[in-house]
């Protein structure tokens, strides 16, 4: 079995390494750590005594690398007290900002280039920054074991795909992480069992347009077979699904396996045709409907959850509204919901003046966050009376006698303990809720 644990060996080079942005990113790190156990190095969670200080960063908005750059301030503090300290940044502002970070750091890497980290570690001397930005078409880390960066231990995600072929016209990552490809299926398949034979219950299959997955003649539906087919016991989920490429095939390949999740996170973006138009979604508001009805006609019990864009550029009164009629037709379970963030080099930013005043940005926000609120409670009312199967994950923050888990939907689930460890599972049934959490009953 390989190691999938983080090494701490005392008498290595420490590397710290902080993570920003999305769940692909997670997981990057976690390639990171591998590549770099292998050629040394160990892990250290305290930045004091760390030789190397790696940030793995996102640009999807402003205010996220605003944050980075905040946090390399506080990094430099770290070299004025140890003046060896290599400081390092990774991932998608790397890519994206490339020679204007090279000025303040010493390494810049970016998605594709992970597997030089050590070599440009090797390099760099105060004098001579060291930087690969270069984007590949077949890199996909297929052959890595992940160190695991634990979230506990019983649930852990799986890069299927990197890059992206779509142009939305608000989004940084088609520049930053480049070409779509698809990793070798059984090598997912492979990843998936060794993590089932570490103990882990539940995998999170990763990329930007799960649905486009293409691997010789295997497709998402076919791959999400293959990986539920690994252990009964072994629960499946994915992120993220495009509107646009979701298939039938998918749907009814979830409905067929009790071990898939019955959850899917289905970005909607906006509910008017016009603006999902000019974002170059490549479906509209009817379409996107439709696609939501057909999943709750296969699986009437399945989660949806989505993302939102408030403010995106030329959005009248009348776009806000059809955002959120379709918000309340749909009821989401959750949403991630964002104020449009304008990313240089975007076709957006190119093409559309960013004309919504910050002040209507931010009302327009506030009003779809207020109404998720509201459409969150009532889709946990409709739970009320129901039997889930819940994956323990540990004590409830609130209570310690208490466990918490979530749900096949994704829903946090609240219940008394009878001394169950993280990874059991649990039958519960529902018995009240908020519009965050079930709180349960056991049945089992
Ligand atoms: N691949 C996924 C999205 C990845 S980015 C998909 O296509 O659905 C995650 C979310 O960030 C997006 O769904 C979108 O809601 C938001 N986002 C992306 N670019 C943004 C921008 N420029 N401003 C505000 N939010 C943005
Ligand atoms: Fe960005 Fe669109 Fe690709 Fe998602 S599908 S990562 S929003 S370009
Ligand atoms: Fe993810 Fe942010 Fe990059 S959302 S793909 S880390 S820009």
């Amino acid at each position: 079995m390989r190691n999938i644990k983080p090494i701490t060996d005392p008498s290595r080079p420490k590397v710290y390494i902080e993570t920003y942005g999305c769940q692909m990113n997670v997981n990057d790190s976690e390639v990171i750590l591998s590549i770099l156990q292998d050629a040394g190095y160990a892990l250290t969670e305290t930045i004091d005594d760390a030789d190397v200080i790696l940030a793995n960063t996102c640009s999807i908005r402003d205010n996220a690398e605003q944050r980075v750059w905040g946090r390399i301030d506080q990094f430099k503090l770290q070299k004025r007290k140890r003046k060896n300290v290599v400081i390092g940044i990774v991932g998608c502002m790397a890519e994206r900002l490339k020679d204007r970070l090279l000025e303040t750091v010493d390494i810049v890497a970016g998605p594709d280039s992970y597997r030089s980290l050590p070599a440009l570690l090797e390099a760099v001397t105060p004098e001579s920054p060291q930087m690969n930005v270069l984007l590949s078409h077949e890199e996909t880390y297929a052959d890595i074991s992940p160190v695991r960066l634990d979230r506990n231990g019983i649930s852990a995600f799986i890069s299927i795909m990197r890059g992206c072929n779509n142009v939305c016209s608000y989004c940084i990552v088609p520049y930053t992480r480049g070409r779509e490809r698809s990793r070798d299926a059984h090598t997912i398949v492979r990843e998936a069992q060794e993590l089932w034979d570490n103990g882990y219950k539940e995998v999170t299959l990763l990329g930007q347009n799960v649905d486009s997955y293409s691997w010789e003649d295997v497709n998402f539906a076919r791959l999400l077979e293959m990986v539920a087919q690994v252990n009964p016991g072994l629960r499946v989920r994915f992120s993220t699904s495009h509107p646009k490429d979701i298939s039938d095939e998918v749907i009814y390949t979830m409905a067929k396996h009790e071990n898939i999740c019955r959850h899917i996170h289905l970005p909607v973006q906006s509910g008017s045709s016009v603006m999902l138009e000019k974002m170059r979604r490549k479906y509209d508001r009817e379409w996107y409907l439709e696609r939501v009805d057909k999943i709750r006609s296969v699986m009437p019990d399945c989660g949806i959850t989505t993302d939102v864009i408030a403010g995106f550029c030329g959005e009248t009164e009348q776009d806000h509204q059809d955002t959120l009629t379709l918000m309340e037709k749909v009821v989401f379970d959750s949403a991630f919901m964002f104020a449009y963030s304008e990313r240089p080099g975007t076709l957006a930013s190119k093409v559309y003046p960013d004309d919504i005043p910050y002040e209507v940005k931010t009302a327009r926000l506030n009003e779809i966050i207020a109404l998720q609120g509201r459409m969150s409670l009532k889709s946990n009312e409709k739970e009320i009376g129901k039997v889930m199967k819940v994956l323990v994950e540990g004590p409830s923050k609130k209570n310690p006698e208490e466990l918490c888990g979530r749900a096949g939907s994704n829903k946090m689930c609240v219940f008394p303990s009878k001394g169950e460890k993280p990874g059991d599972y649990c039958e519960v049934e529902v018995v009240s809720v908020t519009s965050a959490t079930l709180l349960c009953r056991r049945i089992d």
